[in-house]
């Protein structure tokens, strides 16, 4: 008989946490929202009602906006010492590490992740991400400019970085509390004063972490944690005329629609959108390694993953190889609860995630394409559904085409190595790539030629903050992460002054 496993039980501040009605963070206060409306957070292993948020609204944007704009204008935030800016933003990253089990627990809650993935990756990662940030704030710098059609000696130029303003932020629900910090490490480092609107399916970590902000002691209205629905706070944010930047992490559809709100002010606009990631192995690819990193590079997070790898071609000669070992795993993954210790995958997000995958599924089928495993919904309780290879596609199938955003890879075989990179590049999309090869020069040489921001070489998914990650083509504008991501959040100031 197989052992018990018992399931881990919540912490007791995660279970107050979510029985309490959760506040909006407005000027370093928490506060209902001025309809005093609430919304409901589901946990998606079940379905039910998991916490009661208060909906914020453009009322609440406009007073979140409001705070951020007087914690910038009075220099509370951008003119305090850097030394001390980068150690605010250390403590909180001490204290996020603090409570972890808090916020690995949250967060398999609200979205449905298995607990242990969420101790090891969303947080962790959480913590080095603003850490790597809290050191930049000493580092954000500009240079001495020789002018070349004067006579140099007679004017002294010299460029500033100062940061752009008050930052409205928005953010999915994939890894709620990760991109809560790539969003805020930077800002916060650059000296922008922000207002952060969270993924309506997944506010709670955002809202833990706001009480964090509290007891790290940064001014009131340098960071608004406003919880609501894209269309209405998320569209109202885009939209202010007195937000000086929006930060955006979704879908190309709504990229668009912030892109159009942004216009009235010309609000600067910076977008990390959908993939249609090709994940490409060639035949001389160590197996060993290969397989399972082609699994993981689409099953890891549910494939809720804007970097996905759900186009896997493979060279023909092992493809049927490649298809068998990757479905392998498929099978043996645990679908389960993501409090369940042995869950290797949890429910997706939501009811409207889940159909959405099962809809692309079923299309995909529908047109001719065969589910080697999975292609359906898992159990019928809770939003589960199984990981899923597709064969026998064509490049013009909507599961081609289109980003799933689920655990669904389809598999497709190339004979012609020459051809791979404009299939591979055959997307709206450009945000990521993988390349499975022994051979180091074919490697480099088709990682020159894929049009996608980010390309992993015989790896898939590695992270780091100090690696730029952002899209070509409709995966956005923009990069996150590194130093790049700084450019996002100031604007350069050149001063010239004639010496003479
Ligand atoms: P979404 O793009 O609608 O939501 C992302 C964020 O944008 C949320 O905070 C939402 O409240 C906000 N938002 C929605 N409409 C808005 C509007 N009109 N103005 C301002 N903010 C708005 O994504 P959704 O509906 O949750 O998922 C749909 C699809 O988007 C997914 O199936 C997936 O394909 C893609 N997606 C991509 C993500 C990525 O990381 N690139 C993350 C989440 C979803
Ligand atoms: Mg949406």
């Amino acid at each position: 008989m197989a052992t018990a496993v018992s399931t881990p039980t919540m912490d007791p501040n995660v279970s107050a946490f979510v029985s309490a009605k959760r506040k909006l963070f407005i000027n370093g206060k928490f506060v209902d929202a001025a309809s005093g409306k609430t919304f409901p957070t589901f946990n998606p292993a079940t379905g039910e009602v998991l916490a009661n948020v208060a909906e914020g609204d453009r009322e609440d944007i406009n007073r979140a906006v409001k705070a951020a704009r007087a914690a910038f204008d009075t220099g509370a935030w951008s003119k305090m010492p850097t030394a001390q800016r980068g150690k605010l933003i250390w403590k909180l990253a001490d204290l996020i590490e603090k409570y972890q089990e808090e916020f690995a627990q949250l967060e398999s809650l609200d979205n449905g992740k298995p607990l242990k993935i969420s101790r090891v990756a969303d947080v962790p990662l959480t913590v080095e991400h603003m850490r790597y940030y809290a050191g930049w704030a000493t580092k954000i710098e500009g240079n001495t400019i020789p002018l070349i059609l004067r006579e140099r000696s007679k004017f002294l130029a010299y460029t500033l970085r100062e940061p752009i303003g008050v930052v409205g932020q928005i953010i999915p629900w994939n890894f709620p509390l990760l991109m809560a910090a790539w969003k805020l490490g930077p800002a916060l480092a650059a000296g922008c004063t922000v207002i952060l609107k969270p993924a309506e399916q997944t506010p709670l970590s955002a809202l833990r972490l706001a009480e964090l902000i509290q007891e790290a002691g940064f001014p009131d209205g340098v960071v608004n944690i406003v919880p609501g629905y894209g269309e209405t706070a998320g569209a109202a944010l885009s939209a202010h005329p007195d937000v000086d930047k929006i930060a955006f992490t979704g879908s190309t559809e709504v990229g668009k629609l912030i892109l159009q709100a942004a216009a009235g002010n010309l609000k600067k606009v910076s977008l990390e959108l959908g993939g249609k990631s090709p994940n490409i192995v060639l035949d001389d690819a160590d197996l060993d390694s290969t397989i399972p990193g082609a699994a993981s590079a689409i099953f890891f997070n549910h494939g809720q993953c804007c970097c996905a790898g759900s186009r896997l071609f493979v060279e023909k000669k092992i493809f049927d190889k490649v298809v068998d070992g990757v479905s392998q795993i498929a099978e043996k993954i645990q679908v389960k609860a993501g409090f369940e210790p042995d869950s290797d995958m949890g429910p997706l997000v939501s009811e409207e995630q889940m159909n959405k995958v099962c809809g692309y599924m079923e299309s995909g089928i529908s047109e001719g394409a065969k589910a080697v495993t999975g292609g359906a919904r898992h159990g019928n309780k809770g939003y589960f559904v199984k990981p899923t290879v597709l064969v026998n596609t064509n490049d013009k199938m909507k599961v081609v085409q289109e980003e799933i955003f689920g655990p669904v890879v389809t598999a497709i075989p190339f004979s012609d190595p020459s051809e791979i990179v404009a299939r591979a590049n055959d997307t709206i999309y450009g945000l990521a790539a993988g390349v499975w090869t022994s051979d180091i020069k074919k490697a480099h040489s088709i990682a020159a030629k894929l049009r996608a921001g980010t390309v992993w070489i015989n790896c898939y998914n590695i992270f780091d903050p100090a690696l730029p990650f952002g899209g070509y083509k409709q995966s956005g504008w923009g990069r996150e992460m590194g130093h790049e991501v700084l450019e996002n959040y100031t604007e350069v100031k050149s001063v010239c002054a004639a010496l003479d």
